[in-house]
C-alpha cells in the first residue's frame, strides 16, 4: 500500500496544473534523463539515458537499463534486470521477462584489442513476449506475438505466433494473440477464445481476418 501511495503522489508531482491526465513517473531511486510517454513508470536503480526514446503506459522495472538510441514503443513492459540498448526497437505491446538479455554487437571486443564498434540491430514486433533469462543475439527480427520460452538463446528470426525454445530456439509451438497453444485443423486453421481465425502455411501463421 505504501508504494503505491508514493506511485500515486510520484505521478500527481508530474502533472501540470492544465493537465488532466499525469505524465510518467521516475522512482526516487531510479534516473530518467529523458522525458518518456505519459503513464510510463521508471521503478528503483533503473536508469534511462539521454536520447532514449520510451513511449506511454510503459512500465521500467527495478535495475534496468535503457541506453541513448534504444527505442521502447507504446505499453511495453519491461521486468526487472533487464538492459535495452542502442540499436534494440521495440515495437508496442512487448513483454521483456527479467533478466533477459539485448545484444548489440556480433562480435565483441575490449576497445583496447579493436576499437571499431559495429552495432548490430534488433526488432522485436508488436505484442511479442521474452521470457526470462532468454538471450536475444542480434541481427533477429522477434516477429508479431511470438513468445520466447524462459532461457532460450535466440539466434535467428522467429516468426509472428511462434513459440521458441531451447539453445538454439526452435519453434514448438504456435500460439495466439493472448499467448494461448494454437491447434490448428487439416487445413491449418486454428481459432481462440477471443474469435481470431488463425492460418499457418507453410511454417508461417497469420491472422485472417
Ligand atoms: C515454453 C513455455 C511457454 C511452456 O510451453 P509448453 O509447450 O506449455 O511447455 P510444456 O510445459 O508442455 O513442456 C513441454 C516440454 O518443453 C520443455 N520446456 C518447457 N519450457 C521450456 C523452456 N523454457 N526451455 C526449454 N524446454 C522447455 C519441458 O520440460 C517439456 O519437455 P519434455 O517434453 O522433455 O518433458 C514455458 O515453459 C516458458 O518458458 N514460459 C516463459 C516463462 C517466463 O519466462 N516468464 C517471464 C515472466 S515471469
Amino acid at each position: 500500500m505504501i508504494a503505491t501511495e508514493k506511485r500515486t503522489n510520484a505521478v500527481k508531482r508530474n502533472m501540470s496544473s492544465e493537465e488532466k491526465t499525469p505524465a510518467y513517473f521516475v522512482h526516487e531511486k531510479g534516473m530518467c534523463e529523458s522525458v518518456i510517454g505519459a503513464g510510463s513508470r521508471v521503478w528503483a536503480h533503473a536508469h534511462v539515458m539521454k536520447n532514449a526514446l520510451v513511449g506511454a503506459d510503459c512500465n521500467i522495472g527495478e535495475g534496468s537499463f535503457v541506453e541513448s538510441g534504444a527505442y521502447i514503443g507504446t505499453g511495453c513492459t519491461i521486468k526487472n534486470g533487464v538492459s535495452i540498448w542502442d540499436g534494440v526497437h521495440l515495437e508496442g505491446e512487448v513483454f521483456v521477462g527479467p533478466n533477459a538479455v539485448f545484444t548489440n554487437d556480433m562480435m565483441p571486443r575490449a576497445k583496447s584489442v579493436n576499437p571499431e564498434f559495429h552495432l548490430v540491430q534488433t526488432v522485436v514486433k508488436r505484442g511479442a513476449s521474452i521470457g526470462a533469462n532468454a538471450t536475444i543475439v542480434c541481427g533477429t527480427t522477434l516477429g508479431e506475438y511470438c513468445m520466447i520460452g524462459a532461457g532460450a538463446v535466440v539466434t535467428k528470426d522467429v516468426p509472428a505466433f511462434a513459440l521458441v525454445i531451447g539453445n538454439p530456439a526452435r519453434i514448438h509451438a504456435w500460439v495466439s494473440k493472448k499467448g494461448s497453444k494454437l491447434q490448428f485443423d487439416a487445413n491449418g486453421i486454428a481459432t481462440d477464445d477471443d474469435g481470431n481465425t488463425y492460418k499457418l502455411e507453410n511454417n508461417t501463421v497469420s491472422i485472417i481476418e
